[in-house]
């Protein structure tokens, strides 16, 4: 009985350990990244809407690539893509010189809250995270209305009054002018088929709180972490950021709300989370009106 358990434990143990499995949870329009191991030949996708299909993204030696980009050289070396959507969700399979699998990375995109203030008579952006534009329907969701303001990348706004010649569309963005009381509310973006991409709280504000600098150096000032933990962190800080935007940026009252955070007291490590969820918070603000 003992040895059995011991045998089994003993079995799990080499299966952790000989496997290299690791996922993501990234929100629609940040940046995925996958390091390529220095004896990597090839990167497969396999999506996860198709998983009968396999796409061949990078290949050793050949310059132009199918899918994405790669910088940098050795065992530094990473594929990424600027900015992720649905499509992006699936399987990305690294493959050696004898076509053996040494490591498999599970992608899976959320929707993408956003909070945004604005002054009266601003313009708020709506970044399209990626999609075309004629792939994007605007709605709005607000004490004064319920309305599509763009559909498959035509403006629907122009049909009502409130609205007419306040919404304009680029290739990036779409963008609300002179906003005021009435323009409080939820703003959802979707893709063409109809899967949330971004929800963007919008509330009025009489003036922008910070002024200038950088609003991450100030902010960990302002908590008092200091100038060289973030420097160690940094890249801990980015690669969290991905992970707890999609839950701290949550609001209360839209569909697709994840769980709210949980509370811990401070020290522990839920403490840490809380700041850096903020940090994201903060900077997405910034990202947005900048
Ligand atoms: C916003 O609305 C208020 C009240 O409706 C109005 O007094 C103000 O002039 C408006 N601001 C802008 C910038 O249009
Ligand atoms: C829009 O819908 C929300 C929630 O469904 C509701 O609270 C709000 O009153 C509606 N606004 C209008 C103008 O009907």
């Amino acid at each position: 009985m003992m040895w059995s358990v011991v045998i089994l434990l003993a079995a799990a143990f080499s299966v952790e350990s000989y496997t290299v499995h690791d996922h993501e949870r990234l929100a629609h329009g940040r940046q995925l990244k996958i390091f390529l191991s220095k004896n990597a030949e090839k990167l497969e996708f396999t999506p996860a809407d198709d998983p009968s299909k396999t796409f061949l993204y990078w290949e050793k030696g050949r310059l132009r690539m199918s899918k994405g980009r790669v910088s940098g050289t050795g065992s530094d070396r990473r594929w990424y893509i600027d900015k992720v959507t649905y499509e992006d969700q699936g399987t990305y399979i690294q493959r050696d010189f004898w076509n053996k699998e040494i490591s498999t990375f599970k992608v899976a995109v959320t929707p993408r809250h956003n909070y945004v203030k604005c002054v009266a008579g601003e313009s708020l952006y709506i970044s399209l995270e990626g999609i075309d534009l004629a792939d994007a329907s605007l709605s709005f969701s607000g004490e004064a209305a319920n309305v599509t303001l763009v559909r498959d990348g035509a403006r629907m706004s122009q049909d009502l009054v409130d609205y007419w010649d306040r919404v304009q569309t680029h290739s990036m963005n779409i963008e609300i002018r002179n906003v005021n009381f009435s323009d409080q509310g939820h703003y959802i973006l979707r893709n063409r088929r109809d899967r949330v991409v971004s929800v963007t709280r919008m509330d009025l504000t009489d003036h922008h709180e910070y002024t200038g600098g950088n609003p991450l150096m100030a902010l960990l000032l302002l908590l008092g972490i200091p100038a060289g933990i973030c420097c160690c962190c940094r890249k801990k800080i980015f690669k969290k950021k991905a992970n707890t935007a999609a839950t701290l940026q949550t609001l209360p009252s839209t569909g697709p709300v994840g769980p709210s955070p949980p509370y811990s007291g401070p020290g522990q490590p839920g403490a840490v989370r809380l700041h850096l969820s903020f940090l994201s918070v903060c900077l997405h603000i910034s990202d947005s009106t900048s």
